[in-house]
């Protein structure tokens, strides 16, 4: 009787105390299924042999150039990323191909700084009016992002507004898809084809503000323009502009300095957000040749190197774990600093217009609100940002009660997610395994998309 009482008791303690123990463990659990995915040959930088100070120079050296051939990681990022993976900028290997898509996706992204400015802020603007209807609204700041950015990027493409039709359709797509990388839901391929079909109609049309890449067929041309402007661009900026408004949230002192509109001080809270949550967790890169680096360790050509954004930017920093806009005005803080990647090695090509445009919806959503959270701010933020927008000029009551409710309510949710994280995280893994979609296209193409026929084995192989 006594035993049984003693487990009860420790169940409940356990259970009680979960918010405390439970996501780091399971997060850590899932860190294991993903390092299992990329098998023996990953090496993640910096580490012991290659520190911060030759960091870059690994990451921007020309043999650190395949970006999916030959990891089995590609297998589980193509999952994710359908439809097209094989067309997305992020994941063709260098050469013609690939030249002629980076350089469509550079004009597309062109123009006048004011013009891509004004669009930022017409499109927040437009989205926070819907939203944000009384004193207090409570929004997830992902959520709440995503609608600007899809408005935004449509006009980019096609040079018109986003019909609303049109919104739900690039919204539903490009949360599927981020949704399926935080491993918080599975993929939808039904919801993400509604788009495809969409584009497709836009693209026959010939709607497309610039002539799109001539070596890509047309359905290849509707999934560049899905995969690059209808997620990774929506996915990314709504992923910063949500980072950026909880730290602010977060930080009421940063949040009311900068509601006066200071543009400089804005530029040091946009280094330190994504000092400290970078987009990227690790970006990796396939040695397509051997890879010396020093005169004895040469990384032999098909190592999966893996660059670590948050171990890198942490270095080099004193107190690198507290969000401190002002460490920008000191000496050196620069050092150690690439939140859109590497020059030598296929950068961030948004990294001209991405600034721009989150510093002016930053301003038009704190023209408009204060944000206000108390729930916990991680890099990969699957809580998608839980936050309170509060209309700039009303004090109304009961605020304190609400950041109480949130604060719980995170915690509990945390504990709940992340067991759903690990177990969507494996099955997706173990589907994606079975699909490979990166290892079947390369059985069957070569780098540059072109159909390679299967040789007949060699006498010496049929001998062996
Ligand atoms: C604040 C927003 C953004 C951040 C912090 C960011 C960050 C990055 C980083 C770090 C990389 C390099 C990854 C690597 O080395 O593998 C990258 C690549 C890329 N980004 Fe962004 N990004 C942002 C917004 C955008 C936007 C708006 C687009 C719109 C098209 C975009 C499209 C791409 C593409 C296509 C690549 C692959 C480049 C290549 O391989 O040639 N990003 N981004």
């Amino acid at each position: 009787m006594r035993a049984v009482w003693v487990t009860g008791v420790l169940a409940a303690a356990a259970v009680l105390t979960a918010p405390r123990w439970l996501p780091a463990r399971v997060v850590a659990l899932r860190a294991k299924v993903f390092e299992k995915v990329n098998g023996d040959h990953a090496i993640t930088f910096p580490n012991a042999d290659v520190g911060p100070d030759r960091f870059e120079e690994v990451y921007g050296h020309p043999a650190a150039n395949g970006r999916s051939r030959g990891a089995g990681l590609s297998d589980l990022f193509w999952y994710w990323l359908s439809p097209g993976p094989e067309v997305h900028q992020e994941h063709l290997e260098a050469g013609p191909r690939y030249d002629d898509v980076a350089r469509t996706t550079r004009a597309l992204l062109s123009g006048p700084g004011e013009v891509l400015a004004e669009a930022a802020a017409r499109c927040t603007g437009r989205v926070l009016d819907e939203v944000v209807t009384g004193p207090v609204t409570l929004v997830r700041l992902r959520d709440l992002m995503m609608p600007v950015w899809a408005e935004y990027f449509h006009e980019l493409v096609f040079g018109e507004p986003c019909p609303r039709e049109a919104r739900d359709l690039i919204v539903g797509h490009a949360d599927d898809v981020v949704t399926s990388l935080k491993c918080t839901g599975l993929r939808h391929p039904a919801r993400r084809a509604r788009l495809t079909r969409y584009l497709a109609r836009r693209v026959a049309a010939g709607d497309v503000r610039r002539p799109l890449p001539s070596s890509l067929s047309p359905t290849e041309q509707v999934h560049y323009l899905q995969g690059t402007f209808f997620n990774t661009a929506v996915v990314q900026m709504s992923e910063a502009m949500a980072h950026l408004l909880l730290a602010l949230a977060r930080h009421p002192h940063v949040a009311a300095r900068l509601a006066g509109g200071d543009e400089r001080y804005f530029a040091h809270v946009l280094d330190e957000t994504l000092r400290l949550y970078p987009l990227f967790g690790i970006a990796h890169r396939i040695t397509t040749a051997d890879l010396a680096l020093d005169e004895r360790t040469t990384l032999p050509a098909g190592s999966v190197l893996c660059f670590s954004y948050p171990d890198y930017h942490a270095r080099g920093h004193a107190r690198p774990d507290v969000f401190d806009p002002d460490r920008w005005t000191r000496p050196g803080a620069r050092a150690h600093h690439i939140p859109f990647g590497v020059a030598a090695n296929r950068p961030c090509p948004a990294w001209r217009l991405s600034p721009l445009a989150l510093r002016a919806a930053t301003f038009e959503v704190l023209r408009r609100v204060t944000p206000r959270s108390t729930v916990t701010h991680t890099r990969s933020l699957p809580s998608r940002g839980p936050c309170l927008l509060v209309r700039v000029g009303e004090s109304p009551r009961g605020l304190a009660a609400l950041d109480a409710f949130l604060r719980v309510r995170d915690r509990w949710e945390d504990v709940w997610r992340s067991v759903v994280q690990l177990v969507l995280g494996t099955v997706m893994v173990l589907h994606a395994r079975r699909l490979r979609l990166a290892g079947r296209y390369f059985d069957t193409h070569d780098t540059q998309g072109r159909p390679v026929r299967r040789q007949p084995p060699s006498t010496e192989e049929i001998t062996e």
